[in-house]
């Protein structure tokens, strides 16, 4: 990002605490070392947020929409996660996935401002922030916490944990906030999960537009259909199918099978979270939102 604009806000800048497994303290400075590249492309998410539609969506924005490529080999090889291996057992090494790329490198990370890679302010390579409606997060990462972390307890003990930012990557506002304040570089591109479900030929458009790319109506309506929920949930290269038996062959041996509706791709609604939070947890999000707001000085809702 272009150093000279940023803004130079103590509370920004200053390294806050992020909820993570004690593995990261070790691998921390791995990634912070790191070398960036002009082209590689970034990918930040706080969890949930609609991580891996957005990844198909730009994977396949930069690769002249090579369907073939993307069914064929799973996202999580094409479009590494930075820091897996850092926060829990992998049987693979994420970083090294992720750095022995050709160039373009694709890379995702749910990583805050604060522990990016320091070489990210210098050489600035292109990326996408996306974000999307803490109460939508909040009930996606309890059913993803069920899946792939033996999560026992109910939605209500699930929901108080996000909002004392005693989930993993949290706080989840101060995440959001500051690559919120980040918006107007030239080599960062936001948006949210409703801008995705709202309007996709739209995002798409702007991400083209990011990536100096151009496509015919017909290869659009195309990158729409493969991009739809009904076919991302039947997509294996994108529900991590493999990466979820393994869990369940190794470290999950005494779970629950999961059942066929617990997929990664899941809902994927704007307003899911209506159909199964109380009224009593909404409006402590409310609450919690409007506090957050205020401490963090927002003018502007984030949501
Ligand atoms: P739900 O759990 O609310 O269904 P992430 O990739 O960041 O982990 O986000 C996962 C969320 O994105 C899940 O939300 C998932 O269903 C949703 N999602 C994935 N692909 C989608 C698509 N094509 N359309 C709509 N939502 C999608």
């Amino acid at each position: 990002l272009n150093t000279e604009k940023i803004p130079i806000d103590k509370n920004l800048w200053t390294p806050k605490p992020c909820v993570l497994s004690m593995k990261y303290q070790q691998y921390a400075d791995k990634v912070k070392n790191m070398e960036v590249k002009a082209d590689d492309v970034w990918l930040i998410t706080y969890p949930k947020s609609g991580t891996t539609w957005a990844q198909e969506m730009t994977w396949l924005i930069c690769n002249d929409l090579n369907f073939e490529e993307s069914k064929k080999t799973d996202l999580i090889v094409r479009f590494p996660f930075l820091e897996l291996t850092g926060i829990r057992e992998t049987p693979f090494d994420s970083f090294e996935d992720a750095m022995k790329q050709k160039s373009p490198r694709f890379i995702k990370t749910h990583l805050p401002v604060t522990l990016l890679p320091d070489q990210i302010w210098t050489v600035k390579p292109k990326i996408i922030y996306v974000k999307r409606n803490p109460k939508s997060v909040a009930v996606s990462y309890y059913h993803h916490q069920k899946l792939l972390h033996n999560y026992v307890g109910t939605m209500e003990d699930y929901v108080k944990l996000f909002i004392n930012d005693r989930t993993w990557y949290s706080p989840f506002f101060e995440h959001v906030s500051e690559y919120n304040q980040l918006q107007g570089y030239d080599n960062l591109l936001l948006f949210s999960f409703e801008d995705m479900k709202k309007d996709l030929k739209k995002i798409i458009g702007q991400v083209c537009h990011f990536f100096n790319k151009s496509y015919s109506d017909e290869k659009i309506n195309e990158l729409c259909a493969h991009l739809s929920f009904d076919s991302m949930k039947q997509n294996k290269a994108v529900n991590v199918d493999e990466w979820v038996s393994y869990l369940y062959k190794t470290i999950k041996k005494n779970f629950e099978q999961p059942t066929v509706d617990m997929k990664f791709v899941r809902k994927g609604k704007v307003d899911g979270w209506k159909d199964e939070m109380s009224q009593e947890l909404s409006h402590a999000i409310d609450e919690w939102s409007k506090r957050k707001h205020k401490e963090l000085g927002l003018n502007i809702p984030l949501f």
